[in-house]
């Protein structure tokens, strides 16, 4: 098999070598560096822009261009604006406040703002002309999809069952960003109860396929190179991984947080709304056991997120896990086959060697 025939349409639209998207992560871990070392190394970066205000979105995507002439993408969550009113702001601070405390910060207030605004951020991709867009918990209109089109924008819609992918699909996406419930971090569901839509990559990916006919890039659970295989074989067009590149040297989140990741179990995850207001996979820590205590007095997102930022910020500062929220794959103790504080290029290398060494292996197979 040559080299070139390896490759999905998707790969060679974007010029990847391999067949691997670099999922935006909010957080810190997507940095520029991140995003622009894969896209140089043969796949594709993605910047997290979900948390960024317009013009932090701006200087990120500069300083991308600044190391790569390649693709890249970049990410938001669809969001309206939150009003939430002052009981509900109030019942959340009182489970956060002891919180707070234990960490020598005094009781939090309501805030004037609790999420960027997702209009204003959408405008920014479009005069920035990125060249990949990808879009979680909601759906674009057709309008909108028209207009990112209208300026050579590639939109990618997650789905995590398929009346999201179809929903996605009539309103024009041109990929899928199929999310499986092994996955790392919030669940990108939008349609029905997220309980219902804990699909597996395994048998989410082959139905979004069918179901969509549309380019698929399979995300959850998928570590190294036989992950990589195996999406493909169920009709990925990539696969897209978090939680590998989640340790990488040049992702910025706290060190306290890569060494959990680096010594949990598969069972160490959970899914819980309790640090967010919205579900998201993450290891069980105090945080999430406490505020899951009184899930009744947990506000949604993005208010719940907000409410507890400065906390997790600054058990960051202390390398203090036990307050951060440990967002994690199921996939993560696979990443301790490789050696820590790998660099982004070197894990996007290494992951080409062992997909063509897995695809080589398969296709021995009498
Ligand atoms: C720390 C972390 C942050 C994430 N943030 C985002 C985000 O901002 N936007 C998004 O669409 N997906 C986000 N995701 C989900 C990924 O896009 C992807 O679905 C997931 O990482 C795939 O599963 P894996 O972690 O097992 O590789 C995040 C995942 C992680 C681990």
């Amino acid at each position: 098999m040559s080299e070139g025939s390896l490759v999905s349409s998707f790969a060679q639209r974007f010029e990847m070598r391999v067949p691997v998207v670099q999922a935006p992560m909010a957080g810190g871990a997507t940095t520029p560096a991140m995003v622009a070392a894969v896209s140089n190394a043969g796949g594709l970066g993605f910047l997290a822009g979900a948390a960024l205000s317009p013009e932090k979105i701006a200087s990120e995507v500069a300083a991308i261009r600044a190391l790569t002439d390649r693709p890249f993408g970049a990410n938001l969550f669809v969001l309206e604006p939150a009003a939430p009113d002052d009981a509900t702001v109030r019942r959340a601070l009182a489970v956060i406040d002891p919180l707070r405390a234990d960490l020598g910060l005094p009781p939090g207030q309501p805030l004037e703002r609790y999420a960027p605004d997702f209009r204003a951020q959408l405008d920014m991709l479009i005069e920035l002309r990125v060249p990949v867009a990808s879009f979680t918990f909601g759906l674009l209109s057709a309008d909108d999809v028209t207009r990112l089109h209208a300026n050579d924008l590639y939109v990618i819609g997650t789905a995590t069952h398929v009346a999201e992918g179809v929903a996605w699909r009539d309103a024009g996406a041109d990929a899928i960003a199929a999310q499986g419930a092994e996955a790392g971090a919030h669940r990108g569901t939008f349609i029905g109860a997220f309980e219902d839509a804990l699909i597996g990559t395994m048998a989410l990916v082959p139905q979004l396929v069918d179901a969509t006919a549309l380019p698929v890039l399979a995300a959850g659970g998928i570590m190294d190179g036989r992950g990589i295989v195996a999406a493909l074989a169920l009709g990925a067009q990539a696969a897209m991984m978090g939680t590998a590149f989640l340790t990488c040297h040049e992702s910025a989140i706290p060190q306290a947080w890569k060494t959990r990741v680096r010594t949990m179990s598969d069972t160490s995850t959970s899914v819980t709304r309790a640090i967010t207001g919205r579900h998201a996979r993450g290891i069980r820590n105090p945080l999430m056991q406490r505020l899951s205590e009184t899930i009744e007095r947990i506000a949604p997102y993005p208010v719940q997120n907000a409410l507890t930022q400065e906390l997790r910020q600054s058990a960051g500062s202390a390398q203090n896990a036990d307050y951060l929220s440990l967002w994690s794959g199921q996939g993560a103790p696979l990443v301790r086959a490789r050696r820590e504080d790998l660099g982004a290029a070197e894990l996007v290398t290494q992951l080409e060697q062992e997909w063509r060494a897995a695809t080589a292996r398969i296709a021995a197979f009498k």
